[in-house]
């Protein structure tokens, strides 16, 4: 008895030890993050997925969705929806034209938006748990890949002194070009730590 029992639990010992394994090597796809939190547990982010079923659950079938194209594959698969441009788009044309719809100010982006026949625009933002690989970050590709197809877009314009930034201190073009008006919209109101002003 002593001796199955011995045996049983070293085998259910190892089968939790092989669920932790798995779930702590081999399960960070990179659609779902992981983060430590303050004590050390596991925090996990799972936003991509569910805004994916948010357009597959609240939005028409039929609906096209812009954004860059890292997220064109995952919007496809994962959201059903239609999307401009992939990780499959070769004509760079139409990568540029979603960079230079997302660098213009708003009315132009409209005009461009609407001329592509989009309902959505899909924009990772990752200002509130500080993701930094969101599309804040990528802008500047976004910037030079519409700026290679459409003279219009100069990549100067979105610097101040040769410098990135995204605070009050950002080049006007930046402050009101659309991927900056989507990613910070009311960000303003949004308390994101303690004992600081909003924002
Ligand atoms: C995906 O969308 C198409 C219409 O665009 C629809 O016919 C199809 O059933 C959808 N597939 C799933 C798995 O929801
Ligand atoms: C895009 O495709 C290339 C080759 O087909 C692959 O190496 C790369 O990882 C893909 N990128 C993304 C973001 O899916
Ligand atoms: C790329 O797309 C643009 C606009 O749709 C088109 O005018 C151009 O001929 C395309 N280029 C190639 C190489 O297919």
């Amino acid at each position: 008895m002593a001796l199955l029992f011995g045996a049983f639990y070293l085998l259910s010992r190892y089968a939790t030890h092989c669920t932790w394994v798995t779930s702590e090597a081999y399960s960070s796809p990179s659609i779902v993050l992981a983060a430590r939190g303050a004590h050390g547990n596991r925090v996990i982010f799972d936003d991509y997925r569910e805004a994916y079923f948010w357009l597959r659950q609240n939005t028409p079938s039929d609906a096209k969705v812009m954004s860059w194209w890292d997220y064109g594959y995952q919007i496809t698969a994962m959201g059903n929806r239609t999307v401009i441009v992939d990780n499959n788009t070769w004509n760079n044309t139409h990568i540029a034209t979603v960079g230079r719809a997302m660098s213009s100010f708003e009315d132009e982006a409209y005009e461009i938006i609407r001329s592509l026949d989009v309902d959505y625009v899909l924009v990772v933002f990752g200002g509130v748990t500080g993701y930094s690989s969101d599309d804040i970050n990528k802008f500047l590709w976004m910037v030079r890949i519409g700026g290679g197809v459409f003279p219009v877009i100069k990549e100067p314009d979105y610097l101040v002194n040769g410098e990135y930034r995204v605070d009050k201190g950002a080049a006007p073009k930046m402050l009101n070009c659309l991927m900056y008006k989507l990613s910070y919209y009311r960000f303003g109101e949004m308390m994101t730590e303690y004992g600081k002003p909003p924002g």
